[in-house]
Parts: C-alpha cells; sequence; structure tokens
C-alpha cells in the first residue's frame, strides 16, 4: 500500500516522499519584487518537503496583486531567488516556482497606477487587497485585446528562462484561484467573443498557450500546472465545474506535464461538487491534491489510488519539519493568521522544528 512516505516520481524529479509545500504568498520580497535572503532560510527550513512549490511570483512588470511579492522578470529577481534555490538544494530539497500574472486582482496602487487587466470588464467585489495605503476595494479592469495576449505568453516563457536561470527544478503554472489564467478560464469572468471566449477550448487557450510556451522552455516534464474549477476566492463562478474539469483532465494527457495540482474545494464552500474523482478517472499524469487534508485523510487518499501526493499549506507554514512530525504523529504548531503577510522573520522563520 502506498504511503506518504514512498517516494514519487514526477516528470524529470524524484521526490523521496509525497507531502508538498502548497505555494503560499507570504510578501516578504522587498518593494522591488526582489527576493530575499530571509526568504531563502524559510523555505530551507522546509527542505524535507517532497517538493516545495514557492509561492505565486510574477511573471511581468505592472501586475502585481500583492505588495512586497516577489517576481522573476528581472536579474536582481534572478540574483534573488537564487539564494532560495542554492539554500533548498544544499538542505537536500527539490523546489518549483510558481509563476502568475494577477489579472483583476492586480491595484493601480501596487503598479504606478495601471489599471489591472482581465479577459472581461467585471470587478472582484466583497474583498479587499492589501496596498501600501492600507486594505483597498478592488477596482474594474479593462479587458484585454486579443491581440495582447501574445505578450502575455512571451511573459510567462521569460519568466519560465528566468527561472531555469535562478537554479529552479522546474515551475508551476498558476491557472488557479482567479487570477489572470483562471479569469479566462471560467465562465463567471470571461464573457468574451471571439477566439478566447466562449465554449470551454477558447477560454482555456491562453492556459494552454502558456503552457506549451513554458514546456518549450522547461520540458513539459518540469512544468506542474494549479487548477481550483470550485473555488470562489476572488469573485470566482463557473457554470459547470465539473465539465470544466474533466475536459481540461482529457485535454491536459496531450502535454506529459510533471503533475496537476487540484484544489479540492472552495474556500468560502459556496460551491460544492467533487472534481478529484473526475480529474482522476481521465488525467493520466500524476495528481496533487490540495485543500484541508490532515495527515489521515492524505494518507488515505494516497493509499486508495485516489491522489499520487497532497500539497499543504498552512500545515508547513507552521511547521518547517512537516513530514518528521507527520512520521512520528507529533502535535502540530499553529499557524497565526495574523503574521501571514506581515513583514520580517516573526511568524515566518521562528516557527520550531520538533526538538528545537
Ligand atoms: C492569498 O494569499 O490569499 C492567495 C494567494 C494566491 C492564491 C490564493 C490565495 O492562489
Amino acid at each position: 500500500m502506498t504511503s506518504l512516505f514512498n517516494p514519487l516520481t514526477f516528470g524529470a524529479t524524484s521526490a523521496p516522499n509525497r507531502i508538498f509545500m502548497a505555494p503560499l504568498t507570504r510578501c516578504r520580497a522587498d518593494a522591488a519584487h526582489t527576493p530575499t535572503a530571509l526568504m531563502a532560510e524559510h523555505y530551507a527550513q522546509r527542505a524535507s518537503a517532497g517538493l516545495i512549490i514557492a509561492e505565486a511570483t510574477m511573471v511581468m512588470a505592472g501586475n502585481s496583486a500583492f505588495w512586497m511579492e516577489p517576481g522573476i522578470y528581472n536579474d536582481a529577481q534572478v540574483a534573488g531567488w537564487k539564494l532560495t534555490t542554492d539554500a533548498v538544494h544544499a538542505a537536500g530539497g527539490r523546489i518549483f516556482l510558481q509563476i502568475w500574472h494577477g489579472g483583476r486582482a492586480c491595484h493601480p496602487l501596487l503598479n504606478d497606477g495601471v489599471q489591472p487587466v482581465a479577459p472581461s470588464p467585471l470587478a472582484i467585489t466583497g474583498d479587499e487587497v492589501h496596498t501600501p495605503q492600507g486594505k483597498q476595494p478592488y477596482v474594474m479592469p479593462r479587458a484585454l485585446r486579443d491581440d495582447e495576449l501574445p505578450g502575455i505568453v512571451a511573459g510567462f516563457k521569460k519568466a519560465a528562462e528566468n527561472a531555469q536561470a535562478a537554479g529552479f527544478d522546474g515551475v508551476e503554472v498558476h491557472g488557479a484561484n482567479g487570477y489572470l489564467l483562471d479569469e479566462f478560464l471560467r465562465d463567471g469572468a470571461n464573457q468574451r467573443s471571439g477566439a478566447y471566449g466562449g465554449p470551454v477550448e477558447n477560454r482555456a487557450r491562453l492556459m494552454l498557450e502558456v503552457l506549451a510556451a513554458v514546456s518549450s522552455v522547461w520540458g513539459s516534464d518540469r512544468v506542474g500546472l494549479r487548477l481550483s474549477p470550485l473555488n470562489s476566492y476572488n469573485s470566482m463562478i463557473d457554470s459547470d465545474p465539473v465539465g470544466l474539469a474533466t475536459w481540461l483532465a482529457k485535454r491536459l494527457n496531450d502535454f506529459g506535464l510533471a503533475y496537476l495540482h487540484v484544489m479540492r474545494g472552495d474556500f468560502f464552500q459556496q460551491q460544492q461538487g467533487d472534481v478529484l474523482t473526475p480529474i482522476r478517472a481521465h488525467y493520466k499524469g500524476v495528481l496533487v491534491g490540495n485543500m484541508g487534508y490532515t495527515a489521515d485523510e492524505a494518507a488515505k487518499a494516497i493509499a486508495d489510488g485516489k491522489l499520487d501526493a497532497v500539497a499543504f499549506g498552512t500545515g508547513f507554514l507552521a511547521n518547517p519539519d512537516l513530514p518528521a512530525r507527520f512520521k512520528a504523529g507529533a502535535p502540530l504548531n499553529a499557524p497565526n493568521p495574523d503574521t501571514f503577510y506581515s513583514p520580517g522573520a516573526v511568524g515566518y522563520t521562528d516557527y520550531p522544528a520538533l526538538g528545537v
């Protein structure tokens, strides 16, 4: 029976266990989106993960959705990330970089006054964004023209090249949670006509073009993809999330990706359903589950063959040695939400490991 502690090969990478670290926005880069030495310390502490998926990172200037988030579009950022990849590798770990475009979740106060872009002029409602001037409502985005989309694809490709120069082991394309690629995917945010709107094959087109471009840099066996067909975070909704997930599971077989990483539910429990079962039925590659798993539930999903690995977010945030704790059945440190996005080491590099 396969357990959390059996090795796993996903594409070109082999991991000693199936306990992945989910990407977590922590806002510890500097104001120029350059990764810091503190980030290297944080990630190296977590090197016992089967795979670290480093936090969502801007592919292009001018598309920031979080104050102090990292980027991967200039040489200083590549050098900054090299501190992290060197530290994780020295500690025996493996690390992919999650690359994203924030789409309509970006804010003019984070981007020199520039209006955010999206598939359609529909704003996020009911939530606020952290800016240097405190929390602010999201703003109405501008709809991208079709002739601007090759520039977005080129931005992801350049970011993929930069991630290689920074020493990562691969990249995860962020196709989840209401950021640009997901906004195109789900029909509640995409009301376009033409080649990138309407039927699912059109709504998925931008994401699939990005996957092809990024795979041309890395080889698809070092490229992962994250999806969240049910998550209503960022005002996202789709009229048929299970149909969308099923279509994607079939289509993604053409890519030979390192893995597909699926958030199984909805942060706000507004959209119900089971997307993992149809994805497992139709997707032939490595499947990573995520969202609120306990160690026991993750172990059962893997033993039952429903998943190949599970990514833990807040569990890894608060427990740098999460695999060792799971193995020992040891108690877990509780995460402190007050320090999720605050600057500095507190709540970032000071969660204790066992016996420390
Ligand atoms: C968040 O920090 O709230 C966040 C960031 C990226 C995501 C989801 C949530 O994909």
